[in-house]
């Protein structure tokens, strides 16, 4: 039977449909636009629409399926995934990727699903990952690229980052064998950053200056709304930095490297390996 994944075409899904597709797994991707998607991964794959806001989506889709990956709806997602487990209780694993500070949060949304999903009985694992190593080239390397500069409200605390392709050979791993349901892992790799060392890093790699410029919460809002991004968005954001600048994403985890029998992906080797991007 095939695994159903949904927000294949995000930065875990992606590299999770790679990891199985190499395993030779049959997948069923769940997308809001599956001729989008098909341009991604071709034959190779099936699709099926699924949107967490169409309710009417989630039945066609699950009940394919016995196994199934997950990320939360940015808006809004508790009423939606609550609907979603109700049509899910035939599953044998279902696989769900948090957030490694905020899935802990009492209140926060992503602290709800998983509790909702361990009320459900059905048989789960919780992946909490960190901050993606990913960003740096994604969203923060806008400004890298743009002004040489790491841009954050996060002051000077350290970061205990995740490379997203270990994320997603973790994730393929609780779908394809048994042995993990029950447990919630926290994925980071195995060292910690600020990011006055970040653009270090960065800088050595590519040879040009990158700074790290600070900002307070309010500044970092007025800046990003600056550059387009709704209220909401930044102030999300601010929130989240919070919680580093707390010192909560500093802790390095065993867990990358218990499950996948190696050393987790470092930061380092990362921006080697993706200098291009920041040029
Ligand atoms: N960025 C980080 O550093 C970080 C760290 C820890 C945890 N997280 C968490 O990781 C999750 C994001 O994962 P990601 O970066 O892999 O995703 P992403 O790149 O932001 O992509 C989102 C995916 O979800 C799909 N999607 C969005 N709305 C949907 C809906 N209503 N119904 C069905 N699918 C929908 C999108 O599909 P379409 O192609 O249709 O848009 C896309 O495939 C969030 O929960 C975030 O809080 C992020």
């Amino acid at each position: 039977m095939a695994i159903l994944i949904i927000g294949a075409t995000g930065n875990i899904g992606r590299n999770l449909v790679g990891t199985l597709l190499e395993s030779r797994q049959q997948l069923l991707l769940g997308v809001r636009e599956p001729e989008q998607a098909r341009d991604i991964w071709q034959f190779r794959a099936h699709y099926i629409p699924f949107d967490f806001r169409a309710p009417e989506t989630f039945e066609p889709a699950l009940s394919q399926v016995e196994r199934c990956f997950f990320i939360a709806p940015h808006d809004n997602p508790v009423p939606s995934v609550k609907l979603f487990l109700q049509h899910a209780r035939h599953l044998k694993q279902l696989t769900f990727s948090s957030g490694r500070t905020t899935g802990g949060v009492e209140g926060k949304p992503l602290n709800t699903i998983e509790k909702m999903i361990w009320e459900s009985f059905i048989p789960a694992t919780i992946l909490r990952p960190g901050w993606f190593m990913q960003n740096f080239t994604g969203w923060i390397g806008d400004d890298i690229r743009g002004e040489r500069k790491i841009v954050l409200p996060a002051g000077g605390s350290k970061t205990a980052f995740i490379d997203v392709r270990d994320i997603a050979e973790v994730a393929a791993l609780t779908l394809i064998h048994g042995g993990h349901t029950g447990h919630t892992y926290e994925l980071v790799s195995d060292e910690a950053f600020d990011h006055y060392q970040v653009a270090g890093m960065i800088s050595r790699a590519i040879g040009e200056q990158v700074d790290y410029l600070p900002l307070d919460p309010m500044d970092y809002i007025k800046r990003m709304m600056k550059k387009g991004w709704p209220r909401d968005i930044a102030e999300h954001t601010v929130e989240l930095y919070r919680l580093v600048m707390e010192g909560l994403e500093a802790e390095t985890t065993p867990d990358v490297e218990e499950i996948l029998g190696r050393k987790p992906r470092r930061l380092g080797d990362f921006i080697e390996e993706h200098k291009e991007a920041f040029k």
